[in-house]
């Protein structure tokens, strides 16, 4: 009998399905070993690189033999690229992979099976689709490189000139920010930063720079600004996975996005959906799903801008929506008072859902007297319900 696969150990395999993530899941001698950049069907040999008792994560070395559902990926540095992990898949496989991401986390954090099986629908647009991205700038030798962080090194910035996902018009604003930011950075200044771009569809190309000092980020910002004829707010980012935080006196720079009669305001640090047609299709199904009637009461639990809070409020629902970022938190409540402009105005829409320990805590839609919780652990625990959960402790507003 072989020996047991161990780190260093290289391994022969066909890789079986997809994990969460976007790495291929293969089952050398019975060991579950996740390896990167691999399709179903793929004749892999691999290096393993982290053994646990159960699993093990490999580096690929060498595709033997083509999976049926690999394609050539569209973007020049996908696998180089942390940004994107599932290129090197069919469209359709990619749809059934998420699909089957989203069953196996209903499986595993909440231990109930989806009936029937969930199904992805495919993209209006295969690329070109993100109304939103976030890039590393960074001082190095050869000047100031623009970009994502790389798949295989986090601490790494591979520079891009324009990303395949992400709408056009950002990307043709991409080459002059970048100049801005290169002519603008002096000796002095932090060696790091983030560069926000947002396209809204007829809306204009805006952007944000953020750095840990703040006054650098204002100067750099009015530099990219000029370069590329485009609104430049500013503000600060203080640590890998921190917050980009708007500066005091920054300007928000809102625009405003449509869903089905609703013309809604957004804050250039409020949240919206990256992909605006999934966005509509999600909206769709959820209020689908709630079937709320005029005069239920629906808690939106997490609101961001309140585009379904809105949309129900406009029916006649009774919505209290809650909303902890405070810029989402103004965009939502002056939503509200358009939607509600006839009948009583919003009260104050700021609070934040109390988390239970570690689990997240998401609200079954229908509210009643005595609510229902649903926790879930994003650390693989089991779900939990709470009953007769008290809305003052909420301090959440209703309208
Ligand atoms: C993924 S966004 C979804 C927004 C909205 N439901 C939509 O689909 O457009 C989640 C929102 O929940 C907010 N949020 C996160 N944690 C929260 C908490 N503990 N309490 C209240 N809001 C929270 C965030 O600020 C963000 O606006």
């Amino acid at each position: 009998m072989s020996d047991p696969p161990r780190e260093g150990s290289i391994v022969e395999a066909r890789v079986e399905r997809m994990a969460y993530g976007g790495d291929g899941v293969a089952r050398p001698d019975g060991l579950v070993v996740f390896v990167p950049w691999t399709a179903p069907g793929d004749r892999i040999r691999a290096t393993l690189v982290e053994r646990r008792a159960s699993w093990a994560r490999a580096r690929l070395d060498e595709v033997l033999e083509e999976g049926p559902d690999r394609v050539a990926p569209g973007c020049p540095v996908f696998g180089v690229c942390g940004g994107c992990q599932i290129q090197h898949l069919s469209p359709p496989a990619q749809r059934s992979a998420k699909a089957r991401a989203v069953a196996d986390a209903f499986e595993r954090i909440a231990r109930r099976a989806l009936e029937p099986e969930p199904v992805c629908e495919a993209a209006a647009e295969p690329w070109h689709y993100r109304q939103r991205v976030v890039l590393t700038w960074r001082r190095t030798a050869e000047g100031l490189a623009l970009g994502f962080h790389a798949a295989e090194d986090p601490t790494a910035v591979v520079p891009i000139h324009a990303c395949p996902i992400f709408a056009e018009a950002g990307n043709r604003a991409l080459g002059p920010l970048c100049r801005g930011l290169a002519v603008g950075l002096e000796p002095d200044d932090p060696g790091e930063g983030r560069l926000m771009i947002r396209a809204l569809p007829g809306e204009g190309v805006q952007a944000g720079v953020f750095a840990p000092d703040v006054e650098a980020a204002r100067r750099l910002a009015g530099l990219a600004a000029a370069q590329a004829g485009v609104p430049v707010t500013w503000g600060t980012w203080k640590s890998e996975g921190g917050p980009l935080s708007l500066a005091a006196d920054a300007p928000r720079l809102e625009a405003r996005f449509d869903y089905r009669e609703l013309n809604l305001r957004v804050g250039f640090d409020s949240f919206l959906q990256a992909d605006l047609d999934a966005a509509e299709a999600l909206y769709d199904a959820a209020l689908e799903a709630l079937h709320a009637e005029p005069g239920e009461s629906v808690i939106d639990g997490y609101a961001g801008i309140g585009v379904v809070a809105c949309h129900l409020a406009s029916k006649g629902v009774k919505v209290t929506a809650v909303e902890a970022h405070p810029g989402a938190a103004s965009d939502l409540r002056a939503n509200a008072a358009r939607v509600l402009a006839a009948g009583r105005p919003p009260s104050s829409a700021h609070s934040r859902l109390p988390q239970f320990g570690r689990r997240l805590v998401l609200l079954w839609c229908k509210a009643s007297k005595n609510l229902s919780a649903l926790a879930l652990s994003p650390f693989g625990g089991p779900a939990r319900a709470y009953h007769g959960f008290r809305m003052p402790r909420l301090r959440a507003s209703c309208w």
